[in-house]
């Protein structure tokens, strides 16, 4: 342990010269988390930022009202890749720390390479630093993605100080650090990506970056169950959480915003992975409408994402369990989503699945997050637990189911009505009030008679 840091409770705040496992003040197991000790006021300041104007005798600041604070309109950097300036509102922004996330392999660093490249051929000044892989392997990945990412100067350096020390002297307008995890300030005794590790790194880059205006991309990586383990703690410290999903067999990649200072967090951008590198997709809905199989247990779902609308295809496989507990396995949805679906249809909709596994995947490997799926999800294990396609495909439908069985109303109806029409859903099942072009029901067991005419003498049957 060095005389330079100490050790705080993630939890309550409490900080002690040495480690303890259970933090004596709030009782909270294993939260001491080693860290730099604060340096005296100032001297962090002067030391890499060349400010010494408020050193010493420093002078009071004085609270100013907003409206005399000059907002200068932040020139935006674009990244040359449509969707991911789309998911950070308009492009990277100078000065600001943008925490880029997702499982290894899915292609942060394509993306990232990819966006210097552009800027580095527009002749913005870059830097890539990888701690992560070699200079020879980032090359290799380059000559896949072009020219640009060729032109992007790389450091290969998991020395913080050194980083910081290249940062300064190239002062670039954008940067990635990939990975954050893989940076470590030697003063730390911490292993790189220990959380006392991973938050100094970025507390010290952001001091620079904020300085020098440097866009920066921090790369984490998460771990299997989705949590950005390490970098979860810079969430609070960066302006902006990109989190970058797909399942790595499949092409799709999926690019969401979870927090962003600049712009809306509703926006995804989406993605496929081919030979030259991530390929933006621009015309998602007519190629999941194309691929829908329209067999039993398909559905089209009008779905938003953010604020534009996507059709894509959710199946369902109902099969009998011979477990106690049935499985339940989703992809692409919220796992209690799809409880509360199936226990409103058993109630209102007389699809039992009890004693049944349950499969539903969303097309493609993208995730719709949103009430708008209730209803694609209960069509489908309906019609794959009768083992009968929808009828009148081609066909979409949208909605939320409430508890007592009625169909709810979502946002943008008439967007996500307009986006069926243009790829030849006729037809769409929709909550009351979703305006013209839709075939409304009131509730669950109303669209499922849309849906699913039941055959004389043939009720609903149970898996
Ligand atoms: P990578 O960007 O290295 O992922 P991450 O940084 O998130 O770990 O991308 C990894 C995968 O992408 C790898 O399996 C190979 C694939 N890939 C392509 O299919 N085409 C390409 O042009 C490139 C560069 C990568
Ligand atoms: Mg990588």
């Amino acid at each position: 342990m060095s005389r330079d840091t100490i050790h705080s409770c993630s939890r309550c705040g409490f900080r002690s010269g040495q480690w303890h496992g259970q933090c004596p003040a709030c009782g909270e197991w294993n939260t001491l988390v080693e860290e730099a000790r604060p340096r005296a006021s100032g001297e962090r300041a002067r030391g890499r930022t060349g400010s010494t104007k408020h050193a010493g005798g420093r002078a009071r600041p004085a609270p100013r009202p907003l409206r005399e604070i000059g907002a200068a309109a932040a020139q935006r950097l674009s990244t040359g890749i449509g969707e991911l300036d789309r998911v950070l509102g308009g492009g990277l922004v100078p000065g600001s720390l943008v925490l880029l996330g997702g499982s290894p392999g899915i292609g942060k660093s394509t993306l990232t390479n990819m966006a210097l490249g552009h800027l580095a051929r527009a002749g913005g000044r870059t830097l890539y630093v990888s701690g992560e892989e070699s200079a020879e392997q980032v090359r290799l990945r380059a000559e896949r993605l072009g020219p640009g990412a060729l032109a992007v100067p790389i450091l290969a350096e998991t020395d913080l100080e050194t980083v910081l020390e290249a940062l300064a002297a190239e002062a670039p307008q954008a940067c990635v650090i990939d990975s954050v995890q893989t940076l470590g300030a030697a003063e730390l005794a911490g292993a790189p990506g220990s959380v006392g590790q991973v938050r100094e790194v970025a507390a010290q880059i952001m001091e620079l970056a904020k300085a020098r205006a440097i866009a920066v991309i921090l790369v984490g990586h998460v771990t299997k169950d989705g949590a950005l383990a390490g970098p979860r703690v810079l969430e609070h410290l960066v302006d902006c959480v990109l989190q970058f999903e797909g399942e790595r067999e499949r092409p799709y990649r999926e690019l969401r915003a979870l927090k962003n200072r600049f712009g809306s967090t509703n926006e995804a951008g989406l993605f496929e992975m081919r030979q030259g590198g991530l390929v933006e997709v621009l015309d998602a809905s007519a190629r999941f409408v194309a691929e829908a199989t329209r067999a039993p247990g398909s559905a089209v779902l009008a779905a938003m994402e953010g604020s534009r609308p996507l059709l894509v295809e959710v199946q369902a496989l109902v099969a009998p369990s011979e477990l106690e507990q049935p499985r339940r396995v989703v992809s692409g949805l919220d796992r209690n989503r799809l409880a509360l679906v199936l226990a409103i249809l058993h109630r209102h909709g007389r699809v039992a699945t009890g004693g049944a596994d349950v499969f539903v995947n969303v097309v493609g490997g993208v995730r719709v997050d949103e009430p708008g799926c209730d209803l694609a999800v209960a069509l489908a294990v309906a019609s794959a637990s009768r083992a009968v396609p929808l009828s009148g495909t081609p066909r979409a439908c949208f909605g939320e189911l409430g508890l007592t069985g009625e169909l709810r109303w979502v946002g943008h109806p008439e967007r996500r009505l307009r986006e069926a029409a243009k790829h030849g859903c006729r037809e769409v099942i929709a909550p009351p009030g979703s305006g013209p072009g839709a075939c409304e029901a009131q509730t669950l067991a109303q669209a499922l008679a849309l849906a699913l005419p039941a055959r004389a003498g043939r009720p609903h049957a149970v898996a």
